[in-house]
């Protein structure tokens, strides 16, 4: 019996992703957390002629309580999205207060669930949810991941595009570093299968990749960013989970992790600037990430160049949230 939980479920990323789970055989029972909303959410997909029980849950009456209890896997898109003209690392001063107290209830009542962490700055919010967990006593590094599925679903759909593929599923194509700006790093070098683009034509891609996220933010015109595709990509990365749980071998994802506590992550970490956080392809099991796969060796001059710029950005991003909880030297 799998119990999946949604902390966020009434936003525009959560209704959609708790939809999907809704529909997924992999799932029993779903519980929907939100401040607002989830109730109605919740009674809404229930009518749903699919397997998986649903339920939703507010603060009020230990509702965090009751959602997270039992839980295997919670997914947390909670918290404020962008508007135009605001970088992910503008949402900190207020998601990172909602991301401690989820993680708190986590470490309280669900310690040993599967944590996926969609809720912006990612580069910061995983650092604080491992913070909060060692706090507690209870972090298993196998099983926190930073969501970074979108930068993947990004680079295959636009990869796709401008090489004139009509289906861009058959492309695997890794995406390294974390999920903001510079920070996230397209190895176009190491695509299966192959792309052979003009040097004017791979900067443009890297670029819009990278910047994936403003497209969606500046269409929406203030109204938020990325909620269908993001739902889409969250959804890709839980059933990845819960097939790997389900006993499915060699499954892997690309997702940010804590490297020291993951194995194969010390050597990606000799190579990544001595960075505890860093996306990179991970193959999952049934008790979280078995190997974090270092493909940094096999990668172009031309990408050691963006690697060396990510870095810097992600240092000070993976500070920012340690600091958050452990305080500031
Ligand atoms: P939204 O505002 O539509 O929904 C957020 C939901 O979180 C709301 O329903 C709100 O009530 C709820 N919430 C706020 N505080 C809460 C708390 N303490 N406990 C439970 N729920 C709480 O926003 P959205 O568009 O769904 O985006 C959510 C987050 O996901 C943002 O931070 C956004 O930047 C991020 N995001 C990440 C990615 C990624 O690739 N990782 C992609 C898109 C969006
Ligand atoms: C994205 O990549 O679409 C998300 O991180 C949301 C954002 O703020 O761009």
């Amino acid at each position: 019996m799998v119990k999946a939980v949604v902390a966020g479920a009434s936003g525009g990323i959560g209704q959609p992703l708790s939809l999907l789970l809704k529909l997924s055989p992999y799932v029993d029972e779903l519980a929907l957390y939100d401040v607002v909303g989830s109730p109605g959410v919740a009674a809404d997909l229930s009518h749903i002629s699919t397997k998986a029980k649903v339920t939703g849950y507010l603060p009020a009456d230990d509702g965090l309580k009751a959602a997270f209890a039992g839980a295997d896997v919670i997914v947390i898109p909670a918290g404020i999205p962008r508007k135009p003209g605001m970088t992910r690392d503008d949402l900190f001063n207020i998601n990172a207060g909602i991301i401690r107290d989820l993680i708190t209830g986590v470490a309280l009542y669900a310690p040993s669930a599967f944590v996926l962490v969609i809720s912006n700055p990612v580069n910061s919010t995983v650092p604080i949810a491992a913070e909060v967990l060692k706090k507690h006593g209870v972090f298993d590094p196998k099983k926190l991941f930073g969501v970074t599925t979108l930068d993947i679903v990004r680079s295959e759909t636009f990869t796709a595009s401008v090489v004139g593929k009509p289906d861009p599923s058959v492309f695997k194509i890794p995406v390294v570093g974390g999920h903001s700006g510079d920070t996230i790093v397209p190895l176009l070098s190491l695509s299966e299968p192959k792309v052979e683009l003009s040097a004017t034509d791979r900067d443009e891609l890297i670029h819009r990749i990278q910047f994936g996220g403003d497209e969606v933010v500046q269409a929406k015109e203030g109204k938020g960013s990325a909620t269908l595709s993001m739902a889409h990509a969250g959804f890709r990365f839980v059933e990845s989970i819960l097939k790997a749980v389900a006993g499915e071998p060699g499954i892997v994802e690309n997702t940010f992790v804590y490297l020291p506590g993951v194995p194969g992550g010390d050597a990606v970490k000799s190579i990544a600037a001595g960075l505890d956080y860093f996306s990179v392809p991970v193959e999952l099991g049934p008790s979280g990430a078995v190997k974090a796969i270092n493909i940094l060796p096999q990668v172009s001059e031309y990408e050691i160049g963006l690697l060396e710029v990510a870095y810097t950005g992600l240092a000070a991003n993976i500070k920012k949230g340690v600091d958050f909880v452990v305080g500031a030297p």
